[in-house]
């Protein structure tokens, strides 16, 4: 596309120009809007980009790892990149909270927190950037009537970390526009064509308080779930799928023995703008081939549902 490949190319070309000698700071969370913003920068400014990606232990199975692997050390940018695992100081955070509103307040909190933390370790930054996309700019000047969720994107400002001025390298673009810019850039496609994942991450996935064990059993049932959906070939057309987990547990049988396990909720929904949604039509042998292998591959689940509701009256997320 002649049209992306000048944008791409004039926009590290002024990024160039305007950051100098300057150093420059970003908050990577390994989705598309910020892996680009990163990408570009890199190509742009090299070693005088930090990027700094928060392992909040709720990103998706594995997620964390091949995050690093294409902005770490041995991937193919020539970048800083400073990953921080930070599980543990989340889920202390985490402890006893089962509201909603309040779990994800404490993740974007703690998620600002650690960020300036790192940051201050780089000392003196003169330039902050952030994958800001035209429908985000549109969509803040709206006002909404209603706080339905409290969205936190990672990427968010920080409060306490000083700079002169904020980039948004693809302030001017729409989502399809951002991938193509992406594969441009020779971002690997399945980093490109990830499906959304909330900044809360797997926190609004799990119903009710979190704990290290539940979000055991979800990364797991959702690893099962992509792979025989990508497996069978379904996953076109979707505009979101993955696992849950309920907060509720239910008798079941396991050879002769009674268990008393939880239920795994499986969601796909068909959508174009994810205001409203779909539930979509799965194979039922898909659906039977993902429930066999949680129940026996996943300990502690012994059910799995599949949620038939659209948005509204349902959201996409469980909270
Ligand atoms: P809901 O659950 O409100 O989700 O129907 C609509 C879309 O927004 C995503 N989502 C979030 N994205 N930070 C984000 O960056 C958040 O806090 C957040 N909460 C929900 C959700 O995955 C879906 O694509």
């Amino acid at each position: 596309d002649w049209k992306m490949d000048s944008f791409v190319e004039s926009s590290i070309q002024s990024i160039r120009e305007k950051v100098g000698s300057g150093k420059v700071l970003c908050a990577l969370s390994g989705g598309v809007d910020s892996s680009v913003a990163a990408v570009m920068l890199a190509k742009a400014v090299g070693k005088q980009l930090t990027c700094v990606f928060v392992d909040h232990g709720l990103l998706r199975k594995d997620e964390g790892d091949e995050v690093e692997a294409v902005f770490g050390p041995n991937g193919p940018y020539d970048l800083n990149f400073i990953r921080v695992n930070a599980q543990e100081r989340f889920y202390e955070k985490l402890k006893g909270a089962e509201e909603p509103e309040q779990k994800r307040k404490i993740i974007g909190e703690e998620f600002i927190r650690v960020f300036e933390d790192e940051a201050k370790k780089i000392g003196t930054v003169d330039y902050f950037v952030q994958g800001t996309i035209y429908p985000d700019v549109i969509e803040s000047g709206l006002g909404k009537s209603a706080v339905i969720k409290s969205h936190h994107n990672v990427g968010g400002l920080p409060e306490h970390v000083d700079f002169k001025e904020i980039i948004e390298p693809l302030r001017l673009l729409f989502k399809d526009e951002v991938r193509k810019a992406g594969l441009e850039l020779g971002i690997p496609e399945y980093l490109v064509y990830r499906q959304p994942f909330p900044g809360p991450g797997l926190g609004v996935r799990i119903i009710g308080e979190i704990t290290p064990d539940k979000v055991r059993i979800v990364q797991e049932a959702d690893a099962i779930y992509r792979e025989e959906i990508a497996k069978a070939g379904v996953d076109k057309g979707l505009g979101q799928y993955f696992a849950a987990l309920t907060n509720m547990r239910s008798v079941g049988c396991m050879g002769d023995e009674r268990t008393y396990d939880y239920a795994v909720a499986l969601r796909a929904v068909l959508t174009s703008d994810f205001m409203t949604a779909e539930s979509a039509e799965l194979p039922w042998e898909v659906l039977g081939t993902v429930t066999r292998r949680i129940v026996n591959e996943v300990k502690g689940v012994n059910r799995v549902l599949y949620d038939c509701t659209g948005k509204p009256p349902a959201t996409i997320e469980f909270e």
